[in-house]
């Protein structure tokens, strides 16, 4: 008798004695090679799985490190090479499959957020939007498509990295929207303080903050502070759970001066696996008032 036959009779009989207390005990009938399967191919799969979220976190992790302007530009490049020119969804759609294919991991609103960007834009018609935090233009793209073409409404994005900037600039170009929306290129800080005298414009009935998070909450004070906001400017924010912008939740959520929406929803932006994050609409009401 050979090595492994008695190494398999040896495993069959240990396996008869576990299989027939199992039956006994629940009455379902085990089969060998389908327990091998099971015990060798789940571990298998669970190792795939992990090996996989390391493999997008790891990709996610260096696309962050090259840097926001290399990553914008190979975004807009990748865009006008496979989308048709003046096709504002096409090139939406074309941006969410480049990241979904791993090949370059971009933190833009993405489809989710953005259907919940598109749904405040369609109910409260905006003529001026302010945005903070431009990128490669996914969102200030999302948002400029809906604004009605003739009533002057634009959107103005501030973005402080120059290689972002002139993405974001040629996404909106090739996609018909210039006329819609302005990148000015500049610290929202700065930017803010300047907003009349660069945009003679002299109030706004939409702010976008997707910029650095600690400068959420001093940003928008400063906006407050500036006259800009109006009783009903809208104030979207993405990021509220992850990374996080607590002091901002907190503020929106317990100050008279907002009535603020939550809504959740996932992302995979920052970590390259799905994440729980929220997205809060605020309406502004106003210095006065008491609701
Ligand atoms: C998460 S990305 C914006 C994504 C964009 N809203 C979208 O969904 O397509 C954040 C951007 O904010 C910009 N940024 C960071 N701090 C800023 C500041 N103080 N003022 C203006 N832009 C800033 C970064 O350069 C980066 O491009």
């Amino acid at each position: 008798m050979s090595t492994s036959g008695s190494g398999n009779g040896i495993l069959e009989g240990f396996f008869g004695s576990v299989s027939g207390s199992v039956e006994r005990w629940t009455g379902i009938e085990l089969n060998l090679s389908t327990v091998l399967l099971v015990v060798g191919v789940v571990p298998v799969l669970l190792g795939l799985r992990a090996a996989g979220r390391i493999h997008r976190t790891v990709r996610s992790g260096l696309s962050l490190l090259s840097g926001p302007g290399t990553v914008s530009r190979a975004a807009v490049k990748h865009i006008m090479e496979n989308c048709e020119p003046g096709n504002p969804e096409m090139a939406l759609k074309c941006a969410d499959e480049l990241d979904a294919s791993g090949k370059h991991f971009l933190i833009h609103i993405g489809e989710e957020k953005g259907r919940l960007f598109d749904s405040a834009v369609r109910e409260h018609r905006p003529t001026v939007v302010l945005e903070l935090g431009g990128y490669f233009g996914y969102s200030a793209l999302r948002v400029a498509r809906l604004l009605s073409a003739d009533d002057n409404a634009k959107l103005y994005s501030m973005e402080i990295n120059k290689e972002c900037a002139e993405s974001c600039r040629t996404l909106l170009k090739f996609c018909g929207m210039d006329d819609r929306a302005e990148v000015l290129n500049c610290a929202a800080q700065d930017g803010i303080a300047e907003f009349r005298e660069r945009t003679g414009r002299s109030s706004v009935d939409m702010v976008v903050l997707d910029h650095w998070k600690p400068l959420y909450l001093p940003d928008l004070k400063r906006l407050e502070a500036s006259g800009l906001m109006h009783p009903g400017t809208v104030v979207l924010a993405d990021n509220i759970l992850y990374p996080g912008v607590p002091d901002y939740k907190e503020y929106v959520t317990t100050s008279p001066k907002y009535r603020t929406v939550m809504h959740t929803c996932k992302m995979t932006s920052f970590t390259g696996v799905e994440t729980d994050d929220s997205v809060s609409v605020s309406v502004y009401l106003g210095e006065q008032s008491d609701r």
